[in-house]
């Protein structure tokens, strides 16, 4: 009897492992599941010398040297959406969504830097699309640092200066205490590793200080820092009264040893593309990872300077920053493969970060969905992440707070769709695991300025047709899949759109 019950159990669950690989079942998430979109200021709002703004690092680099940029384009118009942010929400009233993820402009908010001028005009832009908003229940997700920095604060060091500290904390404080009363989740910091790594420790992204080595782990230190003024500053002065729940945004990558002996490769990537900052918050001893601060400092020394390059956090940082949020943002793409063997001793600059990690990494051609597709679609990647968050930090609750796939554009994006449905399943994987994954957010709820890729690559739900002096937007194929998936809180890979009208259903 046993052993016929386990053999039928045996079948059963052969059978199920079968339908997750092959897909075709319609899978459930959790009743109380959120989902929603996601854009960021510098790449909608447009209106970049109106009202009172000031110039961001992106407004400086794209105005000084356009030509970083693939298309030679900026974000002057991009979507115009400081104009045009009603049609955005009736865009996600669309979709359906629970909440909008957008960010806050410091430099359309505080045009000076600093609290000595807040602009009204940027308080009502804000006030507006909030409302908005919330007309339509709509919760708003608000980041307060998606790469806007303002260039006057650039040009006083940026997030080298360890005064950065005192003024994001000052900046933020100014925004609890406008929006605060209708904002219930806060995003501190967007991507600390691009800020950091691409901004301080190369030339990909502003600023492109290139201080490879150095750059990018005094930013580090700071950045980290001032997430956890702003989360203790809300903790301490506002929780109480506006209850709501504030943390930060760390992307990863997902690093896949190429083979066994490549374990430690692969997880010295992990530490130090992302574990170097959710190690100080979300790990029970908190501080640097010490595979991180190790490496740094004896390469340090070896290389002759006077202290290590990765700046020491003393106790009383280290426990600021320990258990410095209410849940874990995750921003998460695709995977690389990742090996070390003798070909990349000495092959990096010194230092560098490269250098600090010393392996090598590369994809695979079956990875991409198209020819033409930019982003490598991995989902077993994104579940082995997931799973990686779970053990690493004792289980934290995870807000997926983007996930996306480029296209060239079109409104037939059957491999954005495939992509969606991919990562959502790896995802439900994870749940069913035990992670506590409590809402994903799309990347992006339209095309939009892409930072260095300018507007080749589209990630939106919609198509902006940037042509028209309306900014048109265009529902594609993903957004209609989206919508189902909302509407009926499952995953149905056999769903195809019979429409090509986008309609508000009733109660959005
Ligand atoms: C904030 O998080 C707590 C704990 O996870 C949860 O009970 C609460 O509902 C959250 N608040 C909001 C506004 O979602
Ligand atoms: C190192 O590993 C990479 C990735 O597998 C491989 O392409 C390369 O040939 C190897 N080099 C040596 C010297 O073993
Ligand atoms: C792929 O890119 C090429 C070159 O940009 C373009 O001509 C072609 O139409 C694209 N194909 C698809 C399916 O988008």
């Amino acid at each position: 009897m046993l052993l016929k019950i386990s053999i039928v159990s045996l079948i059963l669950a052969t059978l199920s492992e079968f339908n997750k690989v092959s897909g075709q079942d319609i899978r459930h998430f959790p009743d109380d599941f959120l989902f929603g979109a996601a854009t960021a200021s510098y790449q909608i709002e447009g209106a970049w010398n109106v009202d009172g703004k000031s110039d961001s690092i992106w407004d400086h680099l794209t105005h000084t040297v356009p030509c970083t940029v693939a298309d030679c384009s900026n974000g002057d118009i991009a979507d115009n959406s400081y104009y045009l942010y009603k049609r955005d929400i009736e865009m996600l009233r669309e979709l359906g969504v629970d909440y909008y993820r957008f960010s806050i402009s410091w430099p359309r908010l505080l045009p000076t830097s600093f609290t000595d001028h807040v602009n009204p005009a940027g308080v009502e832009y804000y006030n507006n699309l909030i409302n908005e908003m919330l007309k339509y229940n709509i919760t708003p997700m608000v980041t307060l640092y998606h790469w806007e920095l303002p260039q006057k604060l650039q040009e006083l060091g940026g997030w080298t200066n360890p005064s950065m500290i005192d003024w994001y904390g000052d900046y933020a404080k100014i925004a609890f205490e406008l929006f605060g009363d209708r904002v219930k989740f806060w995003i501190t910091v967007n991507e600390p590793h691009l800020i950091c790594h691409r901004g301080y420790g190369s030339t990909t992204m502003a600023p492109r200080l290139n201080m490879q080595g150095t750059g990018e782990y005094l930013c580090a230190k700071n950045l980290m820092l001032a997430h956890a003024r702003a989360w203790h500053i809300y903790n301490d002065e506002y929780r109480s009264l506006q209850k709501g729940n504030i943390s930060i945004t760390i992307s990863a990558t997902w690093y896949e040893p190429e083979s066994e002996k490549d374990a430690a490769a692969a997880e010295d990537y992990h530490q130090f593309d992302w574990g170097i900052y959710a190690h100080t918050v979300f790990s029970e001893e908190g501080g640097w990872p010490h595979l991180v601060a190790d490496r740094i400092a004896t390469k340090s020394e070896l290389q002759g300077f006077a202290r290590s390059r990765l700046p020491a956090l003393t106790a009383e940082e280290a426990s600021n920053l320990l258990g410095s949020s209410d849940f874990y943002g995750l921003n998460h793409y695709s995977s690389v493969y990742v090996y070390r063997n003798e070909s990349v001793v000495g092959l990096y600059e010194s230092p560098s970060y490269y250098d600090d990690i010393e392996a090598g990494t590369f994809r695979l051609d079956e990875w991409k969905i198209s020819p033409n597709s930019s982003v490598n679609m991995v989902p077993w990647g994104f579940y082995k992440l997931l799973s990686k968050i779970r053990k690493d930090y004792n289980n934290p609750p995870i807000i997926i707070t983007e996930n996306g796939f480029a296209t060239a554009g079109g409104l037939e994006d059957d491999d954005r769709v495939k992509y969606f449905r991919g990562y959502m399943a790896a995802m439900l994987d994870a749940i069913e695991e035990g992670s506590d994954i409590r809402a994903y957010t799309a990347w992006s709820l339209m095309d939009n300025f892409e930072w260095m890729d300018g507007y080749t690559r589209r990630f939106g739900l919609y198509e902006v047709d940037y042509e028209s002096l309306e900014r048109t937007r265009t529902p594609r194929k993903s957004a209609f899949v989206f919508k189902e998936i909302l509407r009926t809180r499952s995953l149905d890979p056999n769903y195809e759109p019979t429409t090509t009208t986008i309609t508000i259903d009733p109660g959005h």
